[in-house]
């Protein structure tokens, strides 16, 4: 590694998962109570303590094999999704770029958009001017499961972690503070369901699939699997999830998605469309 463009890529992926800074963990996130007597006491409490600069979480030491993995939910860093998948965002996109792959770049659930940043700022170290980056978000959490239509769903806990819901305000403020809030970034706010089957993007280069749930995965591919150019990649971040796996699996046996699926760590994949 021995140009610039390289050496800021490698620099801000360490800065967006705080790597450098040796972040803590925060170990047991907290879900909201269901009862609604319990939650108000519970909200109440949490504001009392936002007032005084103060958070309520379990912390754990910093394990940087976890970071580097995605296996921690980080307290301070803009993504969660650790430096190697991070590498992977980069093989994807300077492959589309080098193989002149047409389309624009999204990430289906962003979270702090940590990923979205990094997209934008490899469009921007190789000087693409025509690639727009979307970040795909209800900026509010996970929906609740619906079991009806997706039974796969029904252990699903995420809708109640307060800690994965990051309003828009949020996400743009961050991918500010790094300089890369443009026009080359555009955002899709609401539930999938709603906001992708009609999103005005002509065609993809890189589909990135981050939002846990059957429904959420299921939703990423059915809108927007055909718009992937030939020569694009699908990366699914969370595959070692049970319901997020069986989404992808229907989906590409219900399609004749044969093309290999690639390991990147213990949690997720890509594959290249052929
Ligand atoms: C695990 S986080 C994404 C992590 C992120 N990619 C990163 O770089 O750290 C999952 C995100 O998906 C969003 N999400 C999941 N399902 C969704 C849905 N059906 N509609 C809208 N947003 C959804 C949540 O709001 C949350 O921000």
């Amino acid at each position: 590694m021995d140009n610039a463009k390289e050496l800021y890529l490698d620099l801000l992926k360490k800065a967006l998962t705080f790597y450098l800074w040796e972040d803590r963990a925060a170990a047991k996130l907290l879900f909201e109570p269901q009862n609604p007597i319990k939650k108000a006491i519970f909200d109440r409490f949490l504001g009392y303590l936002k007032k005084r600069h103060m958070q309520l979480a379990n912390f754990s030491e910093f394990d940087p094999e976890k970071r580097k993995n995605g296996l921690d939910w980080p307290l301070m860093a803009d993504t969660m999704i650790g430096l190697k998948r991070l590498d992977n965002i980069q093989f994807c996109v300077e492959s589309v770029i080098k193989d002149k792959i047409p389309g624009d770049l999204i990430e289906t659930g962003v979270w702090r958009g940590g990923a979205i940043i990094f997209m934008r700022a490899i469009l921007k170290a190789h000087g693409v001017t025509d690639r727009v980056v979307w970040a795909a978000d209800s900026f509010e959490g996970l929906p609740a499961p619906d079991v009806e239509k997706y039974p796969a769903d029904a252990g699903s806990r995420f809708h109640q972690f307060k800690v994965l819901q990051v309003t828009l305000e949020s996400v743009k403020a961050n991918i500010e503070k790094y300089g890369m809030l443009d026009d080359q970034v555009k955002f899709l706010k609401g539930w999938f369901t709603d906001t992708l089957p009609g999103a005005p993007i002509k065609n993809l280069a890189v589909l990135r699939l981050d939002g846990d749930m059957y429904e959420s995965t299921m939703d990423g591919l059915i809108n927007l699997y055909p718009k992937v150019s030939k020569g694009g990649f699908i990366i699914v971040d969370d595959y070692g999830i049970a319901e997020c796996q069986k989404a992808i699996d229907d989906y590409r046996k219900q399609n004749s998605v044969n093309d290999t699926i690639v390991k990147i760590d213990a949690s997720s994949v890509y594959w290249r469309r052929l």
